[in-house]
């Protein structure tokens, strides 16, 4: 029997969409064990100022289609420090909380993983839009961040026909190519650009090239933000080398675009499922988790393999891509 009395709640690092369908899951599903919720303002920051607030079912009502995250997030450089630390472990303390569920991806769950450790009970919720935590199939936010850039490819590819264009999107993901790589497929792209397999500035020329050879009327160009030599470098050098190559090339960086607005369906029930887990090993008595899917099921790994460690994009589609382009 588990003598959980109050839970809190927080969302950390880069907002995504679909953390408000998880605020919402975990609160309704802690007030169903008899448990008060407390939202945390401000991710980790919050926790270190002591800013909480009741959370009752009305207050998470009408929210699930929202992008973003109610509670406001934070990357909070305070926690890391052993003064951070202990300020919010004396506000946990203060306000009763005997657990917590933490939404947040990489940085968010190293910090979970330390709060488990001094004596909290913690789940942790898998939630980015660069889909690069280990232990976990997919993310929370990462399914409408791939949707919005491959909207952005369907859009740009219109006028890339009408003009006989190149283009070149760029879209987020940190040091991941989860995101360019899915909206590049789906978008059928003649070349993607990924941190886990560099495509140099040369080679994109030569398949932009080689594409107006086959008669392309357009050719989209995908890049991931953190790729080595990334949209500069491809600029520059179709730059110099324009005339041999046949399309003129024009770059849209999407940013923070991508992880704006509502979340797909599919981000707003994988992030129910999740939280209502996260609740669930609390419930339990575990500690110490992160809920994620593998398949279609829930699955959970110890946090302290999760910390610090990161998930590369399955570079071996790369290959389809480049077959499927021609
Ligand atoms: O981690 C999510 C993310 O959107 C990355 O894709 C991106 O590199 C980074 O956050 C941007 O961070 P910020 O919003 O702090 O500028």
């Amino acid at each position: 029997m588990n003598t959980i009395k109050r839970m809190a709640i927080l969302t950390s690092g880069g907002d995504a969409p679909g953390m408000n369908a998880a605020i919402r899951a975990a609160t309704r599903a802690a007030l169903a064990q008899g448990w008060e919720v407390l939202g945390v303002r401000n991710g980790y920051a919050g926790l270190i100022s002591g800013r909480m607030v009741q959370l009752g079912a009305r207050d998470v009502g009408g929210i699930i289609q929202n992008g973003g995250t109610m509670l406001g997030s934070a990357r909070s450089p305070e926690f890391r420090e052993p003064a951070g630390h202990a300020h919010a472990l004396a506000c946990l303390k203060e306000r009763g909380v005997d657990a917590l569920v933490v939404v947040g991806g990489n940085g968010t769950q190293t910090g979970s993983h330390s709060l488990h450790e001094a004596g909290i009970a913690v789940a942790g919720v898998p939630s980015t839009i660069d889909n690069d935590l280990y232990g976990t199939d997919v993310t929370i936010g990462v399914d409408t961040a791939v949707n919005i850039t491959l909207e952005a490819i369907d859009r740009l590819r219109t006028t890339g026909s009408s003009h006989q264009r190149g283009f070149l999107v760029e879209t987020m993901g940190r040091d991941c190519g989860y995101i360019a790589l899915m909206a590049g497929i789906a978008g059928g792209a003649e070349v993607i650009v990924i941190p886990e397999n560099e495509v140099g500035p040369h080679e994109v020329a030569e398949r932009l090239q080689a594409a107006y050879r086959r008669g392309k009327s357009h050719a989209l160009v995908v890049v991931a933000e953190g790729a080595r030599q990334g949209t500069d470098a491809i600029v520059q050098h179709i730059k110099e080398h324009h005339d041999s190559i046949g399309f003129d090339l024009r770059v849209t960086r999407l940013g923070h675009v991508v992880r704006g607005g509502s979340p797909t369906a599919r981000d707003r029930v994988l992030a129910t499922r999740l939280a209502a887990a996260a609740v669930d090993q609390l419930a339990r008595g575990v500690s110490g988790v992160m809920v994620g899917l593998r398949g279609e099921d829930i699955m959970t790994t110890p946090l302290a393999e999760v910390a610090g460690k990161t998930r590369p994009a399955d570079r071996r589609l790369l290959e389809l891509a480049r077959v499927l382009a021609q």
